[in-house]
């Protein structure tokens, strides 16, 4: 059952019920400034950091799911009747209920009892507000009277400290209005030099800034007291809940549309000019107001509106491609792209499912999101890689994450999982790739954000290689750490007592428990930082990488083999996990993707078992499973893996990122039928038809599909901000489609299914426009190209050295 279409033409998905499964959300806002909106109207809006610059309140994990937001009322002043023309709160019948989700913008509306309204709410680019322009037109053969409100409640800016801290909190909340204008400064008399405003373009009837006052004691959302009066009380806030919420009347002849335009925003003022007159404690709006005043005009709404649609026309033009998949075309092109950026701006922070307190930008997290992000804004990614990079420590190790305003790391969710050093290798790697610009590995970049520490981003990347060098196990294998990719395999924690977080407790020394895992992908990212140092005239130390990749390679196959498959790991008593002798947990997706995806075992026939029994034991209708058998009960020496219900998360779910390496690791052995079909079975666009049972929105990834071990197979749950995004992007883009950027050049070696009759691509890079049709003649993946007309030898394309900006190549598969 589908709940909506696919706009393809207007790169938006339209959601025509408003009841859907769970609330299907969208982002706002692309640099600085950013929203989350549901499909009616809900979420919450933040500058930068969604933990501590919390311009809107949210309760997450409410009943229903979905409540508070920018809800818009309009009230029909004859019959007194008021509704939500997005649904929510309301939940009154009406029609022609549709929400338009587009690339960075939301268009939510309804017609009832004859009024049509909708309203497009969107962030402006370079801006740090939100616009709500709300469209009202009489349908009625009659004038109507409407009073339209507009609403939000204040977060008072620490999102954590908000949600808890309610004896203090009560006392500080302030605002003042001025011109029709709501300016929330709670703590701005102390601290803070940033205040919030909510403004409208229209003269008011009345506003609100208590919420008690709006709502009334003992009421909710959906039937606000002073809507339900017809008249806003123009209160002043003084502790308690500041809101914003403002009425306009409409008086409306029938077929008049009129419209009216809302700001939401946030403002920081330079230290000594925080007031106005100076020395008193009004805040100074002289900075502030010529931007309202700007965005308050409809005809510059509109036009900051195209400009948005024209950055988003740009940053997909970077990458389209037609085949014969719908799905692939519309992923590829619009959603999985869309997403990457999201997932790039919110690392695993704020979503529906993520609250924006527990979490900043993680580590591995985030270097793994620049593979599908780098393309599109590469001087973002450029700082994004600085950023990590200086919240590396010495040892070469990592925190777990970092909070994107002070950019700082923490041990708030752990630290010394023993994968996550290579992981900034990896990301430095794409960018290279993508941009050829080397400059980057000379970058001073502080460990540990330490003053004086600096060393040039090269170095950071062979203290990733060596931290794994000094911790070896007993196979020689890599010592794993808290965890490795998987932060619920933790083999060193022993926890037997409720409550206590898997990532952050350790009861063992951590010398014996070993990752395969981390060994595949040592390989790979040592494979990566070879390539690097030998290009910057470093042949010896890149021989010494290659050594020790072939070395760790030749343990792997002694020691992380199993006959049929690659082992997962070993545990702290040595024993074997991911292995045939276990008895739950005998064969696990990471080691086998990751391990094939590095090019282990193709020659010697290893890497086509390991994907020929992946796909035996692990590989569903509604995708690959982590492992096989799920865990039954609670192991001490495995930790929160087998926390999990069989089925769900780590413990034998979908796990929606890790599938990917398996299709780049079919694509490496050239099986291109198997490759794009275990794409398709989680692309969410295929699985519209069944979004009954997925549930989750149909234009992005979630994090899961509970698998077949769950009493809900094939459930996904924790959509949009999850390292799916960019790894199916990056297989299906680099080595499905086989359109991979090479530090030389790019790279066209497409493995795609054998009754593909071909594809056409238009790629942008490094300044050129690739051109690039295939065409297949044979069900092999041997291909024959010719840029320009002219043969060439090999696959990939060198940048054109006469200065050329589009390069056509064509590709011949046989
Ligand atoms: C989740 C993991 C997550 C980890 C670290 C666990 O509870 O299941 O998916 O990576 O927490 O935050
Ligand atoms: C989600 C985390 O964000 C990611 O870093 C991790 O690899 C997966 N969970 C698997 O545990």
């Amino acid at each position: 059952m589908k709940f909506g279409y696919f706009d393809d033409r207007n790169r938006e998905y339209v959601i025509t019920q408003p009841d859907t499964p769970l609330p299907w959300i969208n982002y706002l806002g692309c640099q600085a400034y950013f929203g989350i909106i549901s499909n009616t109207a809900g979420g919450y809006s933040f500058y930068r950091d969604a933990r501590l610059r919390r311009l809107t309140r949210y309760r997450y994990n409410n009943a229903p799911f979905d409540l508070g937001g920018r809800y818009v009322y309009l009230r029909d002043e004859e019959s007194s009747q008021f509704w939500s023309p997005s649904w929510q709160p309301t939940r009154r019948e009406f029609e022609n209920y549709s929400c338009r989700h587009g690339m960075g913008y939301t268009v939510i509306g309804s017609t009832a009892n004859g009024i049509e309204a909708h309203t497009r709410y969107f962030v402006p680019l370079d801006e740090n507000l939100e616009v709500w322009q709300l469209t009202v037109t009489n349908r009625r053969s009659a004038k109507a009277r409407i009073s339209a409100f507009s609403s939000i409640e204040f977060c008072l800016w620490d999102a954590q400290d908000d949600a808890t801290n309610f004896q203090r909190n009560f006392n500080t909340g302030q605002v003042e209005v001025e011109d029709g204008v709501i300016y929330h400064k709670t703590e701005y008399r102390e601290r803070r030099d940033h205040f919030a405003y909510f403004a409208c373009s229209e003269p008011l009837a009345g506003f609100e800034t208590q919420r008690e006052a709006f709502l009334g004691p003992y009421r909710g959302w959906d039937s606000p007291a002073a809507v339900e009066a017809g008249q806003l009380t123009n209160s002043i806030a003084h502790g308690w809940a500041p809101m914003g919420a403002h009425q306009v009347k409409l008086d409306l002849e029938p077929g008049e549309t009129r419209q009216i335009v809302f700001l939401l925003g946030y403002h920081e003022n330079p230290v000594d000019r925080k007031f106005d007159p100076p020395g008193s404690q009004t805040i100074n709006k002289k900075l502030v107001k010529p931007t309202i005043a700007r965005h308050l005009d409809p005809a510059k709404a509109d036009a900051a509106f195209e400009r948005l649609r024209q950055y988003w026309d740009g940053l997909l033009g970077i990458f389209q491609v037609s085949t014969p998949d719908i799905h692939t075309n519309r992923m590829v092109n619009i959603w999985n792209a869309y997403q990457c950026m999201a997932t790039f701006n919110m690392s695993r922070s704020a979503s529906f499912y993520e609250s924006g307190i527990g979490r900043g930008l993680g580590f591995r997290d985030s270097n793994q999101d620049l593979l599908g992000f780098v393309h599109m804004a590469p001087a973002r990614a450029r700082e994004r890689i600085l950023d990590l990079a200086a919240t590396q420590l010495p040892t070469g190790g990592a925190y777990h994450q970092y909070q994107p305003l002070t950019k700082r790391g923490n041990n708030d969710i752990g630290g010394g999982f023993n994968d996550d050093p290579h992981w900034l290798i990896v990301g430095v790697s794409a960018y290279l790739k993508e941009t050829g610009d080397w400059s980057i590995l000379d970058e001073p970049v502080p460990y540990d954000n330490e003053p004086v520490s600096e060393q040039p981003l090269y170095d950071h990347l062979q203290r990733s290689f060596s931290y794994t060098l000094a911790r070896l196990g007993p196979h020689g294998l890599p010592l794993i750490g808290r965890a490795d990719w998987n932060d619920c395999l933790n083999l060193n924690c022993f926890s037997d007592t409720p409550g206590q977080s898997f990532q952050t407790t350790t009861n063992k020394d951590g010398k014996v428990a070993e990752s395969v895992f981390i060994a595949g992908l040592f390989v790979h990212a040592g494979r990566e930082l070879a390539a690097i140092a030998s290009r910057r005239g470093l042949a010896a130390e890149a021989a010494s990488y290659l050594a020790e990749v072939a070395k760790m390679e030749s343990v792997i196959r002694e020691h992380g083999w199993d006959g049929e498959w690659f082992l997962r790991a070993y545990d702290d008593f040595g024993a074997k996990i991911g292995s045939k002798e276990c008895e739950e947990g005998k064969i696990f997706i990471e080691s086998n993707g990751f391990c094939v995806l590095a090019g282990i075992g193709l020659e010697d026939g290893t890497a086509l078992k390991a994907m020929d029994a992946t796909g035996r034991h692990l590989a569903t209708r509604h995708g690959i499973v982590v492992q096989q058998p799920a865990y039954s009960r609670y192991y001490l020496n495995l930790g929160e893996i087998s926390s999990y219900p069989p089925g769900y998360k780590e413990n034998a779910g979908v796990f929606c990122h890790v599938n990917p390496w398996v299709m780049i690791g079919e694509a490496r052995l050239g099986r291109g039928d198997r490759a794009h079909d275990y794409y398709s079975r989680i692309n969410p666009s295929a699985r519209e038809e069944i979004g009954e049972l997925h549930r989750c929105e149909p234009y992005v990834y979630a994090q899961m599909i509970a698998g077949k071990d769950a009493p809900t197979f094939g459930e996904a749950k924790n959509s949009w901000l999850t390292g799916t995004a960019a790894w199916n992007y990056y297989a299906i883009v680099q080595w499905i489609l086989g359109i991979r950027t090479t530090l030389d050049g790019l790279q066209i070696a497409p493995v795609i299914p054998t009754n593909w009759p071909g594809f056409t691509a238009t790629r942008i890079f490094r300044g050129v426009v690739y051109k690039i049709s295939i065409e297949r003649q044979g069900e092999g993946n041997r291909i024959a190209l010719t840029v320009d007309g002219a043969p060439i030898e090999g696959n990939v394309v060198p940048p054109p050295k006469d200065g050329r900006k589009e390069v056509s190549i064509k590709g011949i598969l046989s």
